[in-house]
């Protein structure tokens, strides 16, 4: 009797713990492989991107290890979603949620054409909805109305309309139709859209992060900085976009009447790093592991680059990624950050507030 009672709990003992689902979007410091099926230019997958992932192979993430999803997924105890892309989502596994990001992808449809073929924000919603009616024939609607409710999503986006768009080339059309600061009041505009469309289509516990330090990137350091400093124009521009962001965010709160985003000052979290590396264990914050170049920042990281033999002692990566243990660094301030890194709420406290309802 009692043997059955233990053997009935432990086979629908997953099923009620419920682990979150978890959906990502954005750009590539969060795709973790929708690109690999894509005929674009912007991929990760081949080495050494990976070198420090479990399997040491390249899976599409641009980090030598795990990105920020996968940090967020192993901090609250989920597997980390699979690319939207893969073939392996199916059945139970849709039930974790779905990674839609796609890297070189921005808030504006133009932004990263270069790059050709890539899931721009709007399909990446699209695709959003694609899942919900894929997971509707599993489960019905209305749990997978409580899947997405109850889900965590995490927004990364916005980088690439400066880097790659504004000031991809002198006198880029962005630029001739926009002074700097018109130009973030557009991109703001437009990003305000696309949460109220994710919350349209569920989403209750987002996290959305502002840009980072554009100009601190070692790629941004080799082709812009003086004597091996930050560009000043696009730390200007970053400087410009995180506080309208923030204000954005506190405006759909208080016009939803609850806390559906959270505004993760990615910003502050990497310039703690690169302003005092050695305090964070890092040899250096200018030079990156894998690339060319002055600082490393020089085209791409490919199996001809130079590369550090240890990647834990290096913020960034490639010329605009972060290692995995610079992400680590983002991560514990996304958990456990003040308001000043996480506003209005950090991750931990989330997690806490959700388990009570
Ligand atoms: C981006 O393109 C899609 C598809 O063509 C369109 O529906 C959407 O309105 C565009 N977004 C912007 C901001 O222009
Ligand atoms: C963030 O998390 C820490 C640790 O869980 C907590 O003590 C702190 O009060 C939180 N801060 C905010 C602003 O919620």
């Amino acid at each position: 009797m009692l043997g059955l009672l233990v053997l009935a709990l432990a086979s629908f003992a997953p099923l009620a713990a419920e682990a979150r689902a978890f959906f990502v979007f954005g750009d590539s410091l969060v795709d973790n492989g929708n690109n690999n099926y894509l005929a674009t230019t912007a991929r990760a997958d081949s080495p050494p991107y990976g070198i420090d992932y479990p399997t040491r192979r390249p899976t599409g993430r641009f980090s030598n290890g795990l990105n920020i999803p996968d940090l967020i997924s192993e901090a609250i105890g989920t597997e980390s979603p699979l690319p939207y892309l893969s073939p392996e989502l199916e059945g139970e596994r849709l039930l974790a949620g779905a990674n839609f990001a796609s890297a070189g992808i921005g808030i504006l449809n133009d932004t990263g054409i270069q790059f050709l073929n890539i899931i721009r924000m709007y399909k990446q919603l699209e695709y959003f909805q694609q899942y919900q009616q894929r997971v509707s024939g599993l489960i019905g609607a209305e749990q997978t109305q409580r899947l997405v409710n109850g889900a965590l999503v995490l927004m990364t986006v916005g980088g690439n309309d400066f880097v790659n768009n504004y000031y991809l080339v002198p006198f880029s059309a962005r630029s001739r139709q926009f002074s700097l600061p018109d130009y973030v009041v557009y991109l703001i505009s437009e990003y305000r859209k696309l949460l109220m469309r994710v919350y349209e289509l569920g989403a209750r516990r987002v996290l959305v992060t502002g840009t980072g330090p554009m100009g601190c990137v070692p790629a941004e350091i080799a082709m812009r900085g003086r004597n091996g400093q930050c560009s000043v124009e696009l730390q200007r521009a970053a400087s410009l976009y995180n506080p309208q962001l923030i204000e954005m965010i506190n405006g759909l709160n208080s016009q939803l009447g609850s806390d559906v985003f959270t505004a993760a000052n990615a910003y502050d979290m990497s310039m703690d790093f690169i302003n005092n590396p050695r305090a964070f264990g890092f040899v250096t914050s200018k030079i990156a592991c894998c690339g060319q170049g002055p600082y490393n920042g020089i085209g791409l990281c490919t199996e001809l680059s130079n590369l550090c033999p240890n990647r834990e002692i290096y913020a960034f990566w490639d010329p605009f990624h972060p290692s995995e243990r610079a992400n680590r660094i983002i991560v514990r301030q996304i958990l456990t950050g003040t308001t000043e890194y996480m506003h209005p709420l950090n991750l931990s406290t989330i997690m806490l507030l959700d388990s009570k309802t």
